[in-house]
């Protein structure tokens, strides 16, 4: 199913407080954080592993063991703030980085910087928080399998049924997990009801 919404209590209860607008920066980042965490696990369930012989203190068994390497590719800014959990999680992840920034008034995002690795042998993450009309996943996207990653899963906080359709549109069966689907968007182009502009909110930049 190329949309997955991560629909665990604690995740939503985590969400709550990010769409609370008098929730503070410092909490935001750290519910940014664990939201993160719970929506990486479900999005690195495809990952390749094998079993291996595990020799415990009792006596030999198998145990799973990650077998493909792992690249995240945060869209800055607010992506950011969905980073350094994926870094702890999987120290040995590959970092790239794409920076994007949308015209307030027609929500056309500009490319302003990228970074990337060769993605070609790695399980690639794209983390950013919202996806709004999808034209800034549908640009990072692009980008990053313009550098070899063949597996790419789309990873935001908070989803536009507009963002959905043309990410799938741009790269039909790319995967995309979130913690929530929204109505839609207004006539600004944020997410309705989402949770306002998440960059501002993660750096205190209102
Ligand atoms: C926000 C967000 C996404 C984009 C989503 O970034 O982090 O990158 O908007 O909107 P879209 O789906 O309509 O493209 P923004 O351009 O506000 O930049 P920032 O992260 O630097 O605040
Ligand atoms: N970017 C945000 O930060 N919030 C939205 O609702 C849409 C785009």
């Amino acid at each position: 199913m190329p949309l997955n919404v991560v629909d665990h209590p604690l995740a939503q209860h985590l969400l709550a407080g990010l769409r609370d607008k008098s929730t503070p920066p410092e909490v935001f980042r750290r519910l940014s954080w664990n939201l993160t965490t719970m929506l990486v696990i479900e999005a690195t369930r495809a990952i390749r592993s094998e079993l291996r012989s595990i020799v415990t203190p009792i006596k030999t068994t198998s145990g799973q063991i990650l077998t493909e390497g792992l690249a995240v590719v945060p869209v800055l800014r607010a992506g950011l703030g969905m980073l350094e959990p994926v870094v702890q999680m999987f120290p040995d992840v590959a970092v790239g980085y794409i920076g994007l920034e949308r015209n307030e008034d027609t929500a056309v995002a500009r490319s302003y910087y990228s970074k990337l690795p060769d993605l070609s042998n790695r399980y690639t993450l794209c983390v950013d928080p919202m996806l709004a009309t999808g034209g800034s996943a549908a640009q990072a996207v692009s980008l990053i399998k313009g550098h070899g990653a063949k597996t790419v899963v789309m990873v935001c906080v908070v989803a536009a049924p507009e963002g959905v359709d043309r990410l799938e549109t741009s790269h039909p069966g790319i995967h995309i997990y979130t913690a929530a689907l929204d109505e839609g968007l207004n006539e600004k182009h944020y997410i309705v009801p989402g949770l306002g502009d998440f960059g501002d909110r993660l750096y205190g930049t209102f």
